[in-house]
């Protein structure tokens, strides 16, 4: 299979029965999360960067009709006259609000409307393995940043959330690594392979060579966190970057969360709701820094093939911020379209990897490439630090 596969679909009957059901089992998903909520939460726009919830709703339908049935099947759009409102580049978050989008109830029928036209393209026109597969993982994304929203305005439903403290504790829930796994200098195979679904910019493999370095097993704690913040973190200077200072200075920030209550959280659990010019301070107050995209592929793999001692903890439980500005990798090629990932690159974003409670695994792969801004605070975004490795300590036993 090529890099860039055939936009022809399987119409084996198993296929589609399989893709429908899929799709059928995440929309069930979306209306669930939102059930509870009244209208009025659902119209109005929670936050300046973050989209009233009943535009996801008409964003998803509207995104599934252009992908499953205009470019699949060749029909017009159902809501041609709605294309730029829900048009995510054209449409940026801190308009929406002001958007004439549809309201609760027709953004629902919006939804049941382009399902009905997709399931009938699906039967004339087949299973696309690109199309439907990235349509279906769009929907659980924009669930998660829904739960951006909802969790800004307290309206996760009970039971959501991140509570369960991390399993292990070496040094105490208050260590800010909980242990270093050792890592050699080394190449390894960056990127997603060819035959798996993957989005553009995880393309091509490519060599990558890694210096020795080092990395914590688990991400930050609350308890670590609370150490750094009671410890002077937003007043000591040389522990900022000049650009995380002056944001700070800035906008004021002192530690004193917006989103999430460090304090009230439970103690051995992943630090959340951390900027990435944050989780740069805390790494230098603590003398290590934050990993590179490269080594933490590196160790994310490692530790896909090993296990106990050698592995990684607590990938999954809040996205990890590297050092890495998003950019793509040598040889990237736009597909399907340029403005998933391309219109990111060196723009000042900041690569996230591993994934998140609210993250669905079949997105979070261990080569899937998140982004936000240094600034941002609202996504699900935790630290895992990283350092160099003293030359004088080689540590025979953990290389690979
Ligand atoms: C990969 C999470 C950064 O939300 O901007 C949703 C995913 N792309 N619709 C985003 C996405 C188009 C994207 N992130
Ligand atoms: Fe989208």
């Amino acid at each position: 299979m090529s890099t860039t596969p055939s936009l022809r679909g399987s119409v084996a009957a198993d296929d589609v029965a399989r893709m429908a059901a899929d799709l059928a089992a995440t929309r069930a998903r979306t209306l669930k999360l939102v059930a509870h909520l009244s209208t009025a939460d659902l119209e109005r726009q929670i936050d300046p960067i973050l989209s009233p919830l009943a535009w996801d709703l008409g964003h998803i339908a509207a995104y599934e009709d252009l992908w499953c049935v205009h470019r699949h099947a060749g029909l017009d759009l159902l809501h041609g006259d709605l294309a730029a409102v829900y048009d995510a580049f054209e449409t940026p978050r801190a308009v929406r609000g002001d958007l004439d989008i549809l309201g609760h109830a027709a953004s629902v029928q919006y939804l049941d409307d382009v399902r009905a036209r997709t399931l009938r393209a699906m039967q004339t026109h087949g299973v696309d393995p690109v199309i439907h597969e990235m349509v279906l993982q769009h929907e659980l994304q924009h669930t998660e940043t829904m739960r951006q929203a909802m969790e800004v305005a307290g309206l996760l439903p009970a039971g959501d959330g991140l509570r369960t403290e991390l399993p292990r504790t070496l040094g105490g829930v208050h260590h800010p690594t909980g242990g270093w796994l050792d890592l050699d200098a080394g190449s390894f195979t960056m990127g997603a392979g060819p035959d798996v679904f993957a989005y553009d910019n995880e393309r091509p493999q490519h060599q990558v060579h890694v210096p020795a370095f080092r990395i914590a097993r688990r991400p930050v704690t609350n308890a670590s966190w609370l150490t750094f913040t009671e410890g002077g973190g937003y007043v000591r200077r040389e522990w900022w970057s000049d650009e995380g200072w002056a944001w700070k200075e800035d906008q004021d920030i002192n530690g004193d969360r917006a989103v999430a209550d460090v304090a009230a959280a439970p103690p051995g659990a992943p630090v959340c709701h951390i900027s990435w010019f944050e989780a740069d301070a805390f790494a230098r107050s603590v003398g290590a820094r934050l990993p590179t995209e490269a080594e933490w592929e590196r160790a994310a793999r490692r530790t896909a093939a090993s296990a106990g001692p050698a592995a990684l903890d607590g990938v999954g439980r809040v996205w990890e911020w590297t050092s890495t500005e998003f950019d793509g990798y040598p040889g990237f090629a736009p597909h399907p379209y340029r403005e998933y990932s391309e219109v990111f690159f060196r723009q000042g974003y900041r690569v996230l990897r591993g994934g998140s409670w609210a993250a669905d695994p079949r997105v979070t792969t261990r080569t899937f490439r998140n982004w936000d801004l240094p600034q941002r605070s609202q996504i699900f975004a935790g630290v895992r630090l990283a350092a160099d490795r003293p030359a004088s300590h080689p540590n025979p036993e953990s290389g690979s």
